[in-house]
């Protein structure tokens, strides 16, 4: 099989995530640091370990400040639902994932907030100069994803966020598609609020993700319960991360998750973006080539690589975006991603709505090969369309 389908998880991983893991599941795969002996200290370091390589990826200067979460939903939903209070205003996108349009939608819905969905440009931009027409005196919030999941767009975090720090607003990246995959900086990029998950381009396993909370969001408790220190007083920790941790955490995924930034560390951010700009230059060339029965959304070969991970969006005319996948799937033996990919608003941008799009997601362990196979794939099905339609 050739996997096309990076966006919506890594797949392979590094070796050495399974390698890990497996070692560490079966030998020390104990409590982290709720117990005294040394297995359970061991366990407890490779977690703070986990939280130092994230904070080092992400530039975060306090490494307590990284809560790791389920997944990049959890920790988009505990930083909306723990911040925004009644009355309060968030601008958000039309490039949004569900992951953040839903809760902020279902806080509007209750009247809990008042919400403004800023719309990017049919290429699937941000303008920083509509976010800050959206603004009110009743604004908190602005939740903006780093890459659409449908186009790879990368948007202009950096002047949103500068914006927000002039505005005394907080700032929420999502960078669920973007983390280890194109530089993200807290710092730099004025960013309070950083969710990312394990599973896509920071290699770790499903089940693992995380939010940094900078020192200007103060965000309640998602959950309380155990956490193995101050076990003598009935009230959850203040004092994070274990403000926003409680119960056993998915420690395991943690050591997987680990081992993948580490690779990412090692490798070079900047070198996986640039093999992704290579892939991605391939893939808008070759769709080029095929002629105009295949419909590429976005910027496309002209505008080329730049501001944009390896997801590009296409429909083949004449055929339904999931039947198309299908073909690919089982002619070709490729797996892409049909439909909406849990990003309405942004189809609705595109002009794919309600069917969607084929996604195709070359991710760090896709070759040129492997673009040069799906072309050909594109090629015989739009080809195919051709000799039915006479
Ligand atoms: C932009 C974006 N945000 C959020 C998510 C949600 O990630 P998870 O399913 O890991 O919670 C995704 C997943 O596809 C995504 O692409």
């Amino acid at each position: 099989m050739i996997y096309l389908d990076n966006a919506a998880t890594s797949f392979p991983k590094p070796p050495r995530v399974y390698q890990r893991m497996d070692e560490f599941f079966r030998h020390r795969a104990v409590n982290p640091g709720r117990a005294g002996y040394r297995l359970s200290a061991e366990g407890e370091r490779e977690i703070e370990g986990a939280r130092k390589t994230l904070a080092s990826l992400f530039g975060a200067r306090e490494s307590e400040r990284i809560v790791f979460t389920l997944n990049a939903t959890d920790a988009i939903n505990m930083a909306i639902k723990g911040l925004l209070k009644e009355g309060d205003h968030a601008i958000t996108s039309n490039l949004e994932h569900n992951a953040v349009t839903r809760p902020l939608c279902g806080l509007e819905k209750r009247g809990i907030i008042s919400l403004t969905r800023v719309d990017a440009s049919r290429e699937g931009f941000l303008d920083p100069d509509d976010v800050k027409k959206a603004i009110t005196s009743q604004t908190r919030l602005i939740a903006i994803t780093h890459a659409s999941n449908v186009l790879g767009t990368i948007q202009p975090i950096r002047d949103i966020g500068k914006l927000a720090r002039e505005k005394g607003l907080i700032f929420m990246v999502d960078a669920a598609q973007s983390a280890g995959a194109w530089p993200v900086n807290v710092e730099d990029d004025f960013i309070d609020l950083l969710a990312f998950t394990g599973h896509k381009e920071l290699f770790g396993p499903p089940g693992t993700g995380g939010l940094h909370v900078g020192e200007r969001a103060q965000i309640s408790p998602w959950r309380e319960g155990g956490t193995g220190v101050n076990s003598e007083s009935p009230i959850h920790p203040t004092a994070l991360p274990f403000a926003l941790e409680g119960g056993t955490s998915n420690f395991l995924g943690i050591v997987g998750l680990k081992t993948g930034v580490e690779f990412i560390l090692e490798t070079g951010v900047d070198n996986i973006k640039r093999h992704g700009q290579r892939l991605l230059t391939k893939v808008l060339n070759g769709i080029d080539g095929l002629g105009d029965r295949i419909v590429v959304y976005g910027p496309g070969a002209s505008e080329g690589a730049k501001n944009r991970l390896p997801i590009v969006s296409i429909n083949i005319k004449g055929f339904e975006p999931l039947v198309a996948g299908s073909i690919l799937d089982e002619s070709y033996g490729i797996a892409t991603r049909s439909g909406l990919h849990c990003a309405p608003f942004a189809h609705k941008c595109i002009g794919s709505f309600p069917k969607g799009t084929i996604r195709i997601s070359p991710g760090y362990f896709n070759t040129e090969d492997d673009v040069a196979q799906l072309i050909y794939a594109l090629k015989e099905i739009a080809s195919s369309v051709r000799v039915t339609a006479k």
